[in-house]
Formats: C-alpha cells, structure tokens, sequence
C-alpha cells in the first residue's frame, strides 16, 4: 500500500531526474567541458541556456551533486523562478550565502572551496536585479560561483553573460526522448495501445522532455492500469480534436462572423484554451489541407504569432481568436 502511495505521489520528473551527469543524454559537448572542470580547482561561474526540458535544471545538480556529495545543502543555493527574485532578494539571501567562507575539507572528506549558487529560470529576472548580482558576482569570486540557467541568453544582460562559461543545450531528438518515455513506461509497468501514444505524446510535448514525462504521468493518474491510448494523450494536454478546427475553418470559408462566434463560444464552454486553437490553427495553415497561397499563410502566422504574444501578455483568448478568424476571413475573401 505504502509502495502503490509513493509511487503515484513522487513527480515523476523527479524520479527520472539523471542521478549523474553520466546519465544525461545528448549534451556532450557541456558534460565533457563539465566533467574537465570537475577535476580541477579553477571552477568557471556557468550559464546554461537553451530550450525547455533539456536537461539544464538536471546536469548542474548532479554535477553539484557529485562535487558536494554529503555537503550539497550546505553548499548549494537553489533559487528559481517561484522565488522571489527582485533586487531585495539578490541582495538579502544572495549576498548572505555568497559572503559564508567554506573550507576545503568537513569530517575529514575534501571538497571543492567554494559554493554554488543555481540561478534556475534567470530570464524572469528584472535588469536591475541582474545588475545587482554583477556586483556580488564580482565581489564573491573567491567563495562562490554562479550558475545562471535560462531559455533566452539574449535577456541576460550583457556584463553577466561575459563573466561566465557558456554552455548550450540542444533540443532533445526524438529518439532519445522516446527511448526515455519507453524506459518510464516500462518501470511503471504502463502498457500502451501502441506505439503512436508515444509519437502523440512527444508531438504535443514539441521537444519537451520534462512536459511529456508530466503528461504521461497525468494520463496514468487518469487511467491507472488500464491500457493508453492517444485519446488519453490528447484529453490530458488538451489537444483539440480535429473536428473543432474543421469547424473553425468552414466557418471562417463560409465568411460568416456569427459561425465563427459560435464555434469559438462552444469551444470554450467545453473548456479548449485559445492557446492551444492557435497551435492546432498553426499546423493546420503548414498541413496539406491548407488551401491558402504562400502569402496568405505568411500573412496568417504573422496574425497567429500576434494572438499567441497577446495571449501571454495576458489578453483576453476569445478576442484574440477572433481576431485571427477575421484575418482569415479576409484573406479567403481576396482569393
Ligand atoms: N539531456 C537529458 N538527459 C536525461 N534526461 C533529461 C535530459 N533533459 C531532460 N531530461 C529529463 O527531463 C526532465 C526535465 O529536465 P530539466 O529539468 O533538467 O530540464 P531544463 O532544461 O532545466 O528545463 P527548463 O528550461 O524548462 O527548466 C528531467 O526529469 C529529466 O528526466
Ligand atoms: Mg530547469
């Protein structure tokens, strides 16, 4: 019973986390620097970057790991994007554990003489507060060395980026990320209808290992033992079924404002984010069904790249959709 409980309540990101740095895949060239840096003393401060789910998060706590081995709370400062990070809390928590001397051995063990601090998801971090923690880099050197994680290294300032070792990680290739899926699958004894769940599942996930291990976790939860299917998939990332984007479309091919307001109503009575029609409408344009000239596909994306920058920033789903049918409107309307 106990087992079974464990079982469903550990994130399986976690379980499956690389234990070593051994273990993650598909970085070479970072893990072969990294392991370099291991063996010596002259540390460098790290900046991770690259796209989600590729193993940033999961190489700088093994190597952390496997540098502080019984130490690593004590040595290691984790802050990512939950905490707060304006420049009061660089300057508090930072500062304070920046500033702790360490020494180079405890019980009789040696360790490296300095301390890491994890700066995970460095991009949501305001400018002034990156500025602020130039300073500490600077004034810390001896003690402490940083490592900066972040999708964007274009919104890391500039002063920042030239004080560390750059290290990108590369999208993950399919192959690897199904071998990891399969490899979940088996251990936690999940069968699926075939092999397209999984192809499904890393489709939705666009190269996101971390999100496709989530789904596949949500699903289970969803479905127990019983067999998986790429409905299951779907329901849980929320894919719209395509019979909503067919009726999307004929709507806005009938150049009728009131059918597209409906669809676009039902679709959010059933709960579809607008998020997500944006994606399926995205695929649609670049799919064969696609009817539209070159130009028009340009000049939809470019209404779709719109919506979906509106959506982050917050703007209501049911007008932006909206506003994306009337472009379509209007470009089937000049054919
Ligand atoms: N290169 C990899 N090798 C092995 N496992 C990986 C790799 N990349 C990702 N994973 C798996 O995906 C999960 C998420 O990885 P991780 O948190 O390191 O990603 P990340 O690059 O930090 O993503 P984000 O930018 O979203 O924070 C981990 O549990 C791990 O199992
Ligand atoms: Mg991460």
């Amino acid at each position: 019973m106990s087992q079974e409980v464990k079982r469903v309540m550990v994130p399986w990101v976690e379980k499956y986390r690389p234990k070593n740095i051994d273990e993650v895949v598909y970085q070479e060239e970072a893990v072969n620097v990294l392991k370099q840096c291991l063996k010596g003393d002259d540390f460098p401060n790290l900046l991770f970057y690259g796209p989600p789910g590729t193993g940033k998060t999961s190489t700088i706590l093994a190597l952390a790991r496997e540098m502080f081995q019984d130490q690593f709370s004590s040595r290691v400062l984790e802050l990512n994007a939950s905490d707060e990070r304006g420049i009061a809390v660089i300057r508090e928590k930072v500062k304070r554990f920046a500033q702790q001397t360490v020494s180079r051995s405890e019980n009789g063990n040696k360790y490296p003489p300095f301390k890491i601090i994890v700066l995970d998801e460095a991009d949501s971090m305001t400018q002034s507060a990156q500025a602020c923690l130039r300073r500490i880099m600077e004034k810390e050197t001896k003690s402490t060395r940083f490592c900066i994680i972040c999708n964007y290294i274009s919104r890391i300032i500039d002063p920042i980026v030239s004080r560390c070792s750059k290290f990108r990680f590369k999208p993950l290739q399919q192959d690897l990320v199904m071998e990891k899926l399969a490899t979940i699958c088996n251990s936690e004894n999940i069968s699926l209808e075939n092999d397209v769940v999984l192809t499904e599942l890393i489709k939705v996930s666009g190269g996101d290992l971390r999100k496709a291990i989530t789904f596949l976790q949500t699903a289970y939860r969803l479905k127990g033992d019983e067999i998986l299917t790429i409905n299951d998939v779907r329901e849980v990332t929320g894919y719209i079924p395509e019979n909503w984007i067919d009726m999307f479309v004929e709507a806005c091919q009938k150049q009728s404002y009131e059918n597209v307001e409906d669809v676009l109503n039902s679709m959010v009575a059933e709960g579809f984010s607008g998020a997500q029609l944006l994606n399926q409408l995205h695929d649609w344009v670049l799919g064969e069904n696609c009817l539209l000239t070159d130009e028009q596909i340009s000049e939809l994306i470019e209404a779709l790249a719109l919506a979906d920058y509106r959506l982050l920033e917050g703007a209501d789903e049911f007008l932006q959709t909206f506003n994306v049918a009337s472009v379509f409107i209007q470009l089937l309307g000049k054919k």
